[in-house]
């Protein structure tokens, strides 16, 4: 969603705001901003449609004058992208600054309440009412501090946020606050910074504080941090963690794009994923969080898988997977469909939420619908210590490491490798996997990271070269079967989020029922063929394509002549178990529409109106 940073200290408040809002950029890029406390005390804003270099454009005559200061990423919600309605947002008084991630729900109220009180608006935004309420709180209250101000004024407010205010009374302090919206704490050597995640701070201190929901700081050379409950201003002790982010991990390292970076790094991603989990000599799956509740999951009346976009993807695969391996049933559910459609949940259930971020907020939304009822919540973050691994029972990380491309790929895959390992794990427990099967399956599962790496190897020039013949194409379908069902509406998601190209994935059987009559010499179609699976099937399904002049674009299976005869173009990849081959066939999926983007000319990392974490619902 959006991005947030704040700094007080000795280094030069510019330099820490501005390179930190270029790391959280992926969160939302619409339009950035700054303020700083200046060495004069006053505060100056700059602020702007536009990314962090629009910024930089008209902001540079700031660096070397402050220590103080915090910044502003933004994916818009309320009022559209503009000057206007960039953050930071200031007081009537042009005293207090404010940035804010999430959104103020119960805003319009407010503002009619400031109105009448004779407070003006600039913006369209929810949280220009928020600093204006602070404000109100300074005036009319007697006697009241800063953060009190800050406090009462959240307490007034519904919805979900991460904050950081400044007042220019109030040289160096900064006042943050945490609702449903990450924020963490760095602690350095006299020094302090805020952000959305650690990235910005990550080369100056290893030791963090992440904050909790419901909690807010008041941060200052002279105090350090105080914590403390929104509601009741109860003190809190700070939990300091030492972070395991290394600089390395969330720079491009040669790479043109973070999405190719990531691409490239499924191989160890998946790796990392299995490390210390999958013992193949031994022929165990070893998962804490399963095994200490795996009477939950097999006595489970059903399972309900909750996610969205790739991470729901990821979950109709886990369908697959848990139904075909341990025989429970499995309900794969849009988070925010569930969350208003009175599901029937109750505690004889197993709800798994699939998140990369671990902050989505109709994820999070559904989870708690779910906790009220009594389920059982298992889940599968990549962020670790994010909110939605918070509210779990129990989880699994998936290691895949920062994944900082707004177009999920390597958190795809190793989510796809923990729902392999839980369904495995499941079907040897209760029986239904016997032991020669299970054994042979786990080494196919630890085959997977060297296939990729040869996928990588032997496909990327190939499609490289090929994605050339597609840079003006309007439509594009994905067709896959079984497994590759849900691989092919990743497929198509990926082509249309990053080239804005209308893509569609669909069952290869499907396409007959309908999307068969878009078929002609313009349309390419992408098929997923391995041979284990359904291959008789597909090849019908490319006769009949290929009997309306449709362009095939094949991904099968090394050595393939039936359906390769047939395509018009071929992009083989090693044979694996059907189960696990939508790991395998999703990368050059991958690769393809990223370099049809490149083409294109579109920005890959930070595609239009997207962001990373989407924490609103
Ligand atoms: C697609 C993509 C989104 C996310 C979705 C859920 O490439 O990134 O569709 O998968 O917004 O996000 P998480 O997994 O963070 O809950």
């Amino acid at each position: 969603m959006c991005g947030i940073v704040g700094y007080t200290g000795f280094q030069d408040a510019y330099d820490v705001v501005i390179n930190g809002l270029r790391r959280l950029e992926y969160r939302g890029y619409d339009s950035a901003g700054i303020v700083l406390d200046k060495k004069d005390n006053s505060f100056e804003v700059e602020k702007t449609k536009g990314k962090v270099d629009d910024l930089v454009a008209i902001s540079h005559h700031l660096k070397n004058t402050a220590h103080v200061g915090m910044g502003h990423t933004r994916w818009a919600t309320h009022g559209v992208p503009s000057d206007r309605n960039s953050h930071p947002h200031l007081s009537n008084d042009g005293k207090i600054a404010l940035v804010h991630n999430g959104i103020i729900e119960n805003y319009d109220t407010i503002k009619t309440m400031l109105k009448e009180k004779g407070f003006t608006f600039k913006s369209e935004t929810d949280t220009e009412v928020l600093v204006n309420l602070i404000q109100y709180f300074m005036d009319t209250t007697t006697d009241i501090d800063f953060p009190t101000a800050v406090r009462f004024a959240l307490n007034e407010v519904y919805g979900a946020y991460a904050i950081t205010v400044m007042h220019e009374d109030h040289p160096g302090v900064l006042v943050v606050g945490r609702l449903g919206s990450p924020l963490a704490i760095g602690l350095g050597e006299n020094e302090y910074f805020i952000a959305s995640d650690a990235s910005p701070f990550v080369e100056f201190t290893k030791e963090a504080i992440y904050l909790e929901e419901g909690h807010m700081a008041t941060i200052s050379l002279q105090n350090g941090v105080d914590i403390r409950t929104i509601k009741d201003n109860s003190k809190i002790e700070p939990a300091v963690q030492q972070l395991k982010l290394s600089l390395e991990q969330i720079e491009k390292g040669g790479y043109e794009h973070f999405m190719l970076k990531e691409i490239f790094e499924q191989p160890k991603s998946i790796h990392d994923t299995l490390r210390g989990r999958l013992l193949v000599e031994e022929g165990i799956i070893k998962m804490a969080g399963i095994w200490d509740h795996l009477e939950k999951f097999t006595n489970a009346q059903k399972i309900t898988i909750i996610a969205c976009g790739t991470s729901w993807h990821a979950g109709l695969i886990g369908e697959y997977l848990i139904e075909e391996f341990a025989r429970i049933p499995v309900e794969v559910e849009y988070a925010s469909e569930f969350r208003y459609r009175n599901p029937i949940i109750n505690e004889k259930d197993v709800v798994i939420a699939i998140s990369q971020s671990g902050e989505t907020a109709d994820t999070m939304a559904a989870l708690k619908l779910a906790k009220e009822r009594g389920a059982f919540i298992y889940g599968i973050c990549n962020v670790v210590d994010s909110s939605i691994s918070r509210i779990t029972d129990a989880g699994s990380y998936t290691h895949a490491g920062p994944e900082i491309g707004v177009a999920s790929t390597k958190a795809f895959t190793a989510q796809l490798t923990i729902l392999a390992l839980i369904a495995l794990k499941l079907g040897k427990h209760n029986g239904n996997l016997g032991n020669a099967e299970f054994m042979s399956l786990i080494s196919e599962l630890n085959a997977i990271p060297k296939k990729i790496e040869e996928v990588l190897a032997t496909t990327h020039d190939l499609i490289k070269e090929m994605a050339k013949d597609f840079t003006n194409t309007h439509n594009f379908l994905y067709l896959g079967r079984g497994y590759n069902y849900p691989a092919a509406l990743e497929g198509a998601l990926k082509l249309k989020e990053i080239s804005y190209i209308h893509a569609e994935g669909y069952p290869a059987a499907e396409m007959k029922h309908g999307p068969i009559a878009l078929i002609d010499e313009n349309m390419p179609i992408v098929i997923i063929a391995p041979k284990r699976g359904h291959y008789d099937k597909i090849v019908s399904n490319v006769q009949e394509i290929k009997a309306r002049k449709g362009k095939v674009i094949a991904v099968v299976n090394k050595g393939d002549v039936q359906v390769a005869e047939m395509a018009d173009y071929v992009i083989e990849i090693p044979d694996t178990s059907e189960c696990f081959s939508p790991i395998v066939a999703s990368v050059p999926l991958q690769l393809l529409a990223y370099y049809i983007a490149v083409y294109r000319g579109a920005n890959v990392d930070q595609p239009r109106n997207l962001a990373k974490s989407v924490t609103v619902e």
